[in-house]
């Protein structure tokens, strides 16, 4: 679908459906709304009158224009109570018209610039937030039906608005919209992908295949460099499986100093638990395990795309967790790259081995600060459901400037402690530090395992196990993977220029 911004009145356009808004409470619509209204005649106040619009969130009523405006039919929204308005509200009004829209078979749709008016937000931003639920919205993972949709898709979005001023803004927003939600959807089909297909070389050809059409430069490392590197953390985790372990690294260099933020994500594209095996049931969800390495390449594609004046590293640890006649067992002892030797007392907790490789490869880097975005903890999952991501971290100020930038992408992120005591919990007699703390507190001694090897870098760890996939459309999340943690990357990175 192509989103374009349009000067004009909206009325006036030969659309198949136009999408207009009203607040809780609102008797006769102003603005936008009240225009398309007058123009109807008065139907809108009319439905209003007769208590069938309310203006409340999610609300949609459709009403057809019988040649009275241009536009075949009319849409309209509640955007619920006016002092809840945010960039969020938009986001999900514009997701919910344009599935709706989508269902009736509309192929050109219209919007008014929701919020731009008497919402009171800024034009751009509200142009960006539509176009970002529209097209995130619209999302579908369809690569493996042989069978075509009965629903297509719309072709077309205009956002309309009747004052040439904004024009600038308005489009400013919709583009960075528009990179913004591509890149998120690039990060759910990576992550929906069935592991048969996204193996770790297949990442590794993905993030190539980027850095070649984004201007960004990709090293791939192979598992004889990680043997010279001695990851043994990373190649504990690979022996399990017959895939080659890869090691992705992609770099940004839009800075003229030498800092370098870092961006690491989980790259485990199937998580079976290797000899600690998990239940049968569910198990499918965990070719979903590699959703925060996906997340660190499409966040990387947009730098690409945007060239903010700052150098960006994005590193992705990629291998499969399987059990095999060279898998790790439990009671095995393996040497990270920094030296610390880990006891694997379950098998199943293999996402912090092979990141303990990947953040003393970004210490010996340089890089600062780190993020790591990983599905790490069932513990997280079950202490802050789907609706909010954990952060943990050695610095507040870059906790709270990663949580800002999740506000501003609508992305919840709740801060998680790091008390010293949660440390103890990973101490090992064999070895240096033990790969579980066991089920109490699981995701915070999850967190102090990475702090391990990341020691006094400024990091901020995001547990996404929670958050990567929902099993109900919601906003403008759809069922499957929701390529999280891409867009406050971003606006991280951002901040930063
Ligand atoms: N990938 C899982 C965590 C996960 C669980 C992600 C649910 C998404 C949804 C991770 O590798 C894992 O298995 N963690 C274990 C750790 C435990 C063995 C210490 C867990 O959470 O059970
Ligand atoms: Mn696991
Ligand atoms: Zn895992």
């Amino acid at each position: 679908m192509e989103v374009k911004v349009a000067i004009g009145d909206i009325a006036k356009l030969p659309l198949d459906a136009i999408v207009v808004n009203l607040f809780e409470e609102v008797k006769t619509p102003g603005g936008a709304t009240g225009a398309v209204d007058k123009a109807l005649g008065g139907a809108i106040t009319q439905l209003i009158k007769d208590g069938e619009v309310k203006g409340k969130r999610h609300e949609m009523t459709l009403v057809h224009s019988m040649r009275k405006i241009k536009p075949a039919r009319v849409l309209i929204t509640g955007l619920g109570k006016q002092e809840e308005m945010n960039l969020s509200r938009i986001r999900e009004v514009s997701a919910e018209s344009c599935r709706y829209l989508r269902k009736v078979g509309a192929k050109a749709v219209g919007t008014i610039a929701h919020g731009a008016g008497a919402g009171g937000m800024d034009a751009e931003e509200a142009a960006r937030a539509i176009t970002e639920g529209a097209l995130l919205g619209l999302y579908t993972f369809r690569r493996h039906l042989t069978k075509e949709s009965e629903e297509r898709d719309i072709d077309q979005l205009l956002i309309v608005n009747r004052e040439k001023k904004d024009l600038a803004a308005l489009e400013r927003g919709c583009r960075m919209g528009r990179i913004m939600a591509q890149v998120t959807n690039l990060a759910r089909d990576m992550a929906n992908e069935p592991a048969n297909f996204m193996t770790p070389s297949n990442m590794a050809e993905t993030a190539l295949q980027i850095a070649g059409e984004y201007g960004l430069e990709c090293y791939i490392l192979e598992q004889s460099d990680m043997e010279q590197l001695e990851m043994g953390a990373l190649l504990g985790v690979a022996r399990g499986s017959r895939q080659p372990p890869k090691l992705i690294v992609l770099s940004y260099k839009g800075g003229a100093k030498k800092a370098t933020i870092g961006l690491i994500g989980k790259g485990i594209t199937f998580d079976s638990g290797g000899i600690s095996i998990k239940p049968s049931e569910k198990m499918g969800d965990m070719k979903g395990d590699m959703a925060g390495g996906a997340a660190v390449i499409a966040a990387m594609r947009a730098i690409g795309e945007l060239k903010p004046k700052v150098n960006v590293t994005g590193i992705v640890p990629a291998t499969e967790n399987l059990p095999d006649g060279s898998a790790l067992k439990p009671g095995d002892v393996i040497r990270a790259s920094n030296g610390k030797t880990i006891e694997v007392v379950n098998t199943d907790a293999e996402g912090r081995l092979i990141l303990a490789d990947a953040l003393s490869y970004a210490r010996k880097q340089g890089l600062s600060p780190v993020i790591d975005v990983a599905t790490l903890t069932g513990a997280c999952q079950i202490a802050l459901g789907e609706f909010c991501t954990g952060a943990f971290g050695n610095d507040q100020a870059l906790v709270e400037r990663v949580i800002k930038a999740g506000d501003a992408a609508g992305e919840c992120i709740w801060q998680m402690p790091m008390y010293e005591e949660y440390k103890e919990l990973n101490k090992s007699d064999v070895a240096d530090i033990k790969n579980s703390g066991g089920r109490y507190g699981g995701a915070i001694t999850a967190a102090q395992f990475l702090h391990e090897f990341i020691e006094d870098t400024p990091w901020v760890h995001l547990d996404i196990a929670g958050t990567s996939r929902t099993e109900k459309e919601r906003n403008c999340l759809v069922k499957g993977e929701t390529g999280v943690a891409v867009r406050t990357l971003v606006n991280l990175v951002l901040d930063y220029k």
